[in-house]
């Protein structure tokens, strides 16, 4: 039998993150500064509860929207970190991770012909779940002279009559840009006067530096009956691999979002849930300590690279990724980090790993332990000197 995959999966290629992930985990003696999680052990007390919650018998299924207590915690938070209120039972629904909570809003939103304006630059999964849903991806270029913010003029000439969705991602992967207050209610203007829904990707909302403030795009004028806010507890509180995420909206969005996750997951595993629960409403010294050891790496990273000829970067404002213009270096983006891959194991991420805008620029992980920043830039550092013939 001559097996093929569906039509719709035709253009879908795997994500370029994970392909060199694969590839470092291959090599001895790697240093893999190409992974987008914290390498932090989650705060203890919220492992212990999720333990505790397991020998308790909370392994059976949970209810499709997730766990009543994890959602009215959540619903507590917006209160009060937004000044948004959502209803517990209808206006947020627990997911596999962000991932799935853009995955579901996407397939849930999106009618086959529509267009969703996405970050260009911007993370892996946005337009292959743009194009599984039936929807034609459009990017916003994300520009380093525009300090990776999308420019008003692109935003607004990119719309048409059939664009519905757009999703922002604020803090930013990959270039750990942020958005000012009033830049962010440019864009929610515009959103608003198109009556595009808006995906906000807010998954590194506490991950950020020099004072800055996230903003929450749902808590802007006109903005919180149209848009979806995702947010997770993968990079907050360092759980990737507990797989829990959520999603608020008002209930007309959220209503078919959990009609799709309900036949696609059932319900998130339900003791992972109560470690998420646990997490939330313990004591937040964990987020503040990891962003502060996060921030010494960065300024690092930052002067490491500047350091180096050829590197030309952008103080990053938020996440745990630099994104370096590597165009003096004459290579595309996919060489040049084979070659450092190859010539002095330091694994990164190609710029085009993210889209098309990112050709000409790498993105860097600083989650990794800072005596292993310094041996990668000093192996880095060798690597370019080897390629200009200075060694
Ligand atoms: C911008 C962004 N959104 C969403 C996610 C999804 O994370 P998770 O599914 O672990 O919550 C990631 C993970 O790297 C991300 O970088």
């Amino acid at each position: 039998m001559q097996f093929k995959a569906s039509e719709r999966l035709k253009n879908i290629k795997p994500s370029g993150i994970r392909r060199f992930f694969a590839l470092a985990q291959e090599i001895p003696n790697m240093i893999n500064l190409s992974v987008g999680e914290p390498d932090f052990t989650p705060p203890i007390h919220a492992l212990e509860e999720g333990c505790k919650a397991a020998l308790a018998g909370k392994t059976h299924y949970a209810p499709t929207n997730g766990v009543a207590e994890l959602r009215e915690a959540l619903v507590e938070k917006a209160r009060k970190e937004y000044g948004l209120q959502y209803d517990p039972d209808s206006e947020v629904l627990i997911t596999v991770g962000g991932t799935e909570a853009i995955f579901l809003a996407l397939m849930a939103l999106v009618n086959p012909g529509d267009e969703v304006l996405i970050p260009n630059p911007g993370f892996v999964c946005y337009e292959p779940s743009v194009r599984v849903a039936g929807g034609i991806p459009v990017s916003i270029p994300i520009l380093e002279e525009n300090g990776f913010k999308p420019s008003i003029d692109d935003v607004t000439s990119l719309i048409t009559r059939k664009s519905r969705v757009m999703i922002l991602n604020y803090p930013n992967n990959p270039t750990g840009a942020v958005l000012a207050y009033d830049e962010l209610k440019a864009i929610a203007k515009i959103a608003a006067e198109r009556d595009l829904i808006v995906i906000s990707d807010e998954v590194y909302e506490k991950i950020v530096y020099d004072g800055e403030r996230h903003r929450c795009l749902a808590a802007l004028p006109e903005m919180r009956e149209r848009t979806l806010i995702v947010n997770s507890f993968s990079k907050t509180y360092a759980m990737t691999g507990l797989r829990i995420g959520c999603v608020y909206g008002p209930k007309e969005l959220i209503a078919p979002l959990w009609l799709c996750h309900q036949y696609l997951v059932a319900c998130v595993d339900t003791f992972a849930q109560y470690a998420a629960l646990a997490a939330l409403k313990g004591p937040q010294d964990f987020v503040k300590e990891m962003v502060a050891e996060f921030d010494k790496r960065r300024l690092f990273a930052f002067k490491r690279l500047n350091e180096i000829e050829g590197f030309r970067c952008v103080l990053p404002k938020g996440a745990f990724y630099i994104f370096p213009n590597i165009r003096a270096f004459n290579m595309s983006s996919e060489e040049f980090t084979q070659l450092l891959l190859k010539k002095v194991r330091v694994a990164t991420v190609p710029g085009s790993a993210f889209g098309s805008y990112g050709e000409g620029y790498v993105r860097i992980s600083y989650a990794a332990a800072y005596e292993q920043l310094e041996e990668a830039f000093n192996r880095i550092e060798k690597a370019i000197k080897r390629l200009k013939g200075c060694l």
